[in-house]
């Protein structure tokens, strides 16, 4: 196949990295795609970081098998546990872009109180993230806030209702009576509650995702790469496969990427 039309390969630990490819055929519609979600073995944000890097290295060999011509990890988790390695293997071949909390558009809003991250325990537990904190947290404004147990509920399909709410709640009334400047969704799982956060919070807290900052990045390295799809007549194609052995997940992925 002509190197361009080559599909781009999308990673997460499960539905969650669909917020992201959904993002990319906005931005980049022409391009072929397929998603890869390892539903069967997540979460990662509660597996250990070598484990996470394992089960990341293993999905990128599925994905090479479709023969891909660039790499986007659309998982904060595994990018923070895999992505040096990752680069090191294949950057000579392709882009491999991954995806961390957006931080630095969170504090560029210059609101009045804290920047809430949401996360898993793993990104924000990790030296990528810390690292990032440093450079950007210089008045103690950023509030880490885990949430163990979304994922799992996400990838149930629960994305809104009382459910998600009861999860929310005890998490962000606390932090909305300090006062909440935006709060920055670090798991591509979570920009699907989007609503429900904003629910909980008002309308007026920014919520930012770092999809968007991803994709930009992928147009510039499929044209620093010489790889981007020039055929602007055609609209691209999307396979989606899961390793959960089932219908059910791969209808839902769909759904969502329709959202
Ligand atoms: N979508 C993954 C992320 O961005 C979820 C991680 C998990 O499976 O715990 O972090």
């Amino acid at each position: 196949m002509e190197s361009e039309n080559r599909p781009i390969g999308f990673f997460d630990s499960g539905i969650g990295g669909i917020s992201v490819l959904k993002e990319a055929v906005k931005i980049l519609p022409n391009e072929n795609y397929v998603y890869f979600g390892d539903s069967k073995m997540a979460p990662y944000g509660i597996r250990t970081v070598e484990n996470v890097k394992e089960l990341t290295l293993n999905a990128v060999k599925f994905l090479l098998k479709k023969d891909i011509k660039a790499l986007v990890i659309a998982c904060n988790t595994a990018t923070s546990a895999a992505i040096i390695d990752l680069r090191k293997e294949y950057s000579k071949y392709m882009p491999v872009i991954g995806i961390e909390p957006a931080l630095k558009p969170a504090m560029e809003i210059n609101r009045i109180g804290k920047v809430v991250i949401m996360a898993t325990t793993m990104t924000l537990s990790e030296k990528k993230f810390n690292n990032l904190m440093k450079k950007y947290d210089k008045n103690s404004m950023i509030e880490p806030l885990p949430c163990p147990g979304l994922v799992e509920l996400i990838e149930q399909g629960i994305i809104k209702g009382k459910v998600i709410e009861d999860y929310l709640n005890p998490k962000l009334l606390p932090l909305k009576k300090q006062g909440i400047a935006a709060v920055v969704l670090g798991c591509t799982h979570y920009p699907f509650i989007k609503e429900s956060i904003s629910k909980i919070l008002g309308n007026d807290i920014p919520i930012i995702d770092g999809s968007k900052g991803t994709v930009q990045q992928l147009k510039r390295q499929l044209i620093k790469y010489n790889i981007i799809n020039k055929n602007i007549d055609k609209l691209g194609s999307i396979k989606i496969f899961n390793s959960m052995n089932s219908q059910d997940i791969i209808k839902l992925s769909y759904e969502l990427l329709k959202r």
